[in-house]
């Protein structure tokens, strides 16, 4: 493990940075006209096409031999055997366990974890087959219909994000919500429109302390006792718990049985492979949930053996190194443009920006160098009407990673040539830009803006697999460069805690906080009821 700027290589990617090697994206294209062929990749029904990027063979090629001087190798091969890489936490990072076809013989604190796996898997696939078969009735022995997912952070934005990505396949009957934020407006207002009679909540959380998931689920409980004449309705046919803390869902009074399990070897952000896909199974069905982990191995095949200069995240990973700490770009924009895929830059924000956003090293020294970037989107053609002319004509440097489907069946042909037709547009707009001659200054576009073009078949539960599998170890390897821990989230800490301090203690009184603070929350409690 060391400092990157350190490494001869990282000199040389700073030099070239300085240099006019890479400068333009078209010239690049004029000198090589094999440039498509060289930088585009396949896997797992993904087709990455690169070469749109400031990047000449030189830096590629550079870029890679700081990949490999930053021992990725051996980081890869760390990961998926179980070491214990998440140092800060003392754990193994473990989620490519839960969707590996083979039955991994990794054992954590004397127990197989492939056994465990499995044995959630058969859970999950019975449970999931009964309620949607219409066998799981609730109090009143009426059949369960709605699903109401409270979570926040990984357990919610994973099945989230899935859920609206394959609701082509969703079951006929069944609707799913999804509740996480404490804002009460939310969940009183979904519950005034369901029936608790067929109402089943889904509790899901790693930890079974998170405050926004527990008061949720509080007013959940009480509508139901209220409404169908329960005491502890948590204890009844209407709350099932996914949970990592199994004893603290049982003291919260789910019953053992409808307890489902994950460890702590998996990231909340990584979850949506173990039993917090229990929504995903729901709606599309034991079998699709199963072909989405395939998916997801089939990136990771790929990822523990394909050469660095043909491995998708390798490749997708070096690019955001080269625009964050040797161009100066300090985000990257996620454009969907398939709307089912609209979740994604969210689910992305905290896969990135949860595992890299660290500034101290994994021997816990302050770095000198940048680090995760600040992730953001929308789906296409919404954007184009938004934030596209920043992209075109503003300033900043951002990278954009454009992700579309071929096809859509859900689409007429006409309407989805026209999106993607649009998409294309975009991309080769930002590249090339329209230096007129002449052209008043306001209307010329500078081109030479970098872009990322990852095209997929129908969308498929195998290649969204694949496709989230893809960012995870993109995350990965730039963590692995930047020589930072990926895999913990100290900086979430601090402001939970103070929120406990300053709600449990008096108004005014609480000296801990400064004026603003104090001001601000009599304020609020002066105003609180008016
Ligand atoms: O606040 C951050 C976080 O810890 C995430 O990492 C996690 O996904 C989320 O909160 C929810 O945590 P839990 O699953 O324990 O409720």
């Amino acid at each position: 493990m060391q400092d990157p700027t350190q490494l001869p290589e990282w000199e040389n990617l700073l030099a070239l940075s300085r240099g006019s090697s890479s400068s333009n994206i078209a010239d690049l294209f004029d000198t090589n006209p094999d440039r498509v062929k060289g930088y585009s990749v396949s896997c797992g029904g993904l087709y990455l096409d690169y070469s749109k990027n400031l990047v000449s063979d030189e830096v590629k090629n550079t870029l890679l031999a700081l990949a490999s001087a930053s021992k990725l190798e051996s980081r890869i091969k760390a990961m998926f055997q179980g070491e214990r890489i998440n140092i800060t936490e003392d754990r193994a990072v473990l989620h490519t366990a839960l969707r590996s076809r083979e039955k991994s013989p990794i054992e954590e604190n004397g127990v197989s974890i492939g056994d465990a796996i499995e044995r959630q898997r058969n859970l999950l696939q019975i449970f999931s087959e009964r309620v949607r078969a219409g066998d799981w009735k609730g109090s009143t022995g009426k059949t369960i219909r709605t699903i109401v997912n409270i979570g926040i952070g990984g357990s919610d934005l994973g099945p989230k994000f899935v859920c609206q990505a394959l609701e082509e396949f969703a079951h006929p009957e069944m609707g799913f919500h999804f509740i996480s934020n404490v804002d009460g407006a939310c969940i009183r207002s979904l519950l005034n429109r369901l029936d608790p009679e067929t109402t089943l909540f889904i509790v899901q959380s790693k930890s079974f302390t998170t405050q926004e998931t527990l008061l949720n689920t509080s007013a959940a409980i009480r509508w139901c006792e209220e409404n169908l004449g329960l005491e502890q309705a948590q204890a009844s046919t209407h709350f099932v718990a996914v949970t990592a803390n199994r004893a603290e869902a049982e003291a919260f009074g789910i019953q053992s049985a409808q307890i489902f399990e994950f460890w702590d070897w998996v990231g909340g952000r990584y979850s949506l492979w173990s039993s917090i896909g229990l929504p995903i199974a729901l709606m599309v069905g034991y079998p699709r949930f199963m072909e989405l982990l395939n998916g997801a191995a089939t990136m990771d095949d790929h990822f523990r053996s394909a050469p660095f200069e043909a491995n998708m995240p390798v490749i997708m990973a070096l690019l955001g190194i080269w625009y964050s700490n040797f161009l100066g770009a300090d985000s990257v924009a996620v454009i969907p443009y398939c709307e089912r895929l609209g979740l994604l830059p969210s689910y992305l924000q905290q896969l990135d920006m949860e595992s890299n956003g660290k500034s101290v090293s994994l021997e816990g020294k302050q770095l000198s160098y940048t680090t995760g970037p600040i992730v953001w989107g929308q789906t296409g053609t919404n954007g184009q009407h938004a934030f596209f002319q920043l992209l075109h004509q503003g300033t900043r440097l951002i990278p954009v990673d454009f992700i579309a489907t071929v096809r859509d069946d859900l689409s007429s042909p006409a309407q989805h040539r026209v999106l993607l037709g649009n998409m294309l547009a975009q991309s080769a707009a930002l590249m090339l830009g329209h230096p007129e001659v002449g052209a008043p200054p306001h209307q010329a576009y500078p081109g030479n803006r970098p872009s990322n073009t990852i095209l997929m078949g129908r969308l498929m539960p195998t290649n969204l697999g694949a496709l989230i599998a893809l960012y995870e170890h993109k995350v990965f390897v730039q963590g692995v460069i930047w020589n930072i821990n990926s895999f913990d989230q100290w900086g979430v800490e601090l402001g939970k805690k103070m929120a406990k301090e300053l709600l449990g203690g008096e108004s005014g009184s609480n000296t801990k906080f400064d004026a603003s603070t104090r001001h601000l929350l009599d304020l609020i409690e002066g105003h609180s009821g008016k």
